[in-house]
């Protein structure tokens, strides 16, 4: 089933795997179309765990589809305090998962220095590189930024009640999540916000209650959730659930 919120498409698959079948698809159609008119594909992966099948299903089919991999730069919406070859890390999960077993140059991913000595500097740093490589005025435009959601409502690194979420200039910060007691570097709303196309992959009986509250029109509700403030002011928004994910929600998938 597809619905358009005022700002948001939603499409409900009944499975978990079909649900990333079709953000498979989205994914492959949005970086086609923004080789096709820009001739390069700027985009920010999400972590966790929803996305690894996704990634694997992209890497799967590389080279049986016509999608413009070494046009593709890929940056990082947030990543955890460890080393780059660590399991927790963001990055390390998108390399194995795909960006080793793609055309995409190495020199084109740009992984999130969330590990550094001086965390404040390599946030700037990263704001930096986004800004001279991705373009857009005042901020940079990705094509493509691909989110998950927490239980708790948190998309990237934007925690319930962290101060990230009220950041208006920076467009990557790193802040301490009391709830993790960890550290982590992440993307702000002026920057996601600032998006062609904003993906959220959703899945689970365990976001249902948040997706609820994401898509409903209780304003109290959505405004403790952070990934209720994704909108992108000048782009499309879509939300990929399966049942399970929205079921609370009253969304149910199309007949199949
Ligand atoms: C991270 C992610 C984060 C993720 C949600 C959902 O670093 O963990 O970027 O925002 O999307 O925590 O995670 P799951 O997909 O594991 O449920």
């Amino acid at each position: 089933m597809t619905t358009k919120r005022a700002t948001a498409e939603v499409i409900v698959m009944q499975s978990a795997d079909q649900a990333t079948d079709k953000a498979a698809e989205l994914f492959k159609q949005a970086i086609s179309q923004a080789v096709a008119d820009r001739r390069v594909c700027n985009l920010a992966l999400a972590g966790g765990t929803t996305p690894h099948d996704l990634y694997q299903k992209l890497a799967a089919d590389v080279y049986d589809c016509d999608v413009p991999w070494a046009s593709v730069n890929v940056f990082f919406g947030d990543e955890r305090d460890v080393p780059h070859d660590h399991v927790d890390s963001n990055y390390h999960m998108a390399q194995r998962a795909m960006l080793d077993n793609t055309p995409i140059p190495p020199e084109q991913v740009n992984p999130m220095p969330a590990d550094a000595e001086d965390l404040q500097t390599a946030a700037a740093e990263y704001e930096q590189v986004i800004r001279q490589i991705v373009p857009g005025d005042p901020i940079p435009q990705f094509d493509l930024i691909l989110l998950g959601m927490g239980g708790d409502g948190h998309t990237a690194s934007l925690f319930p009640r962290s101060d990230a979420l009220s950041e208006s200039h920076k467009l990557v910060v790193t802040h301490h999540v009391p709830v993790l007691g960890r550290n982590r570097m992440t993307f702000t709303y002026p920057l996601i916000n600032a998006a062609r196309h904003v993906i959220f992959l959703i899945t689970g009986d365990d976001k249902a209650e948040a997706v609820a509250a994401v898509l409903g029109d209780d304003k109290n509700a959505r405004k403790e959730i952070p990934a209720a403030h994704v909108n992108p002011i000048d782009g499309t928004l879509t939300v990929v659930l399966d049942a399970a994910a929205a079921r609370k929600a009253g969304l149910k998938p199309a007949a199949s």
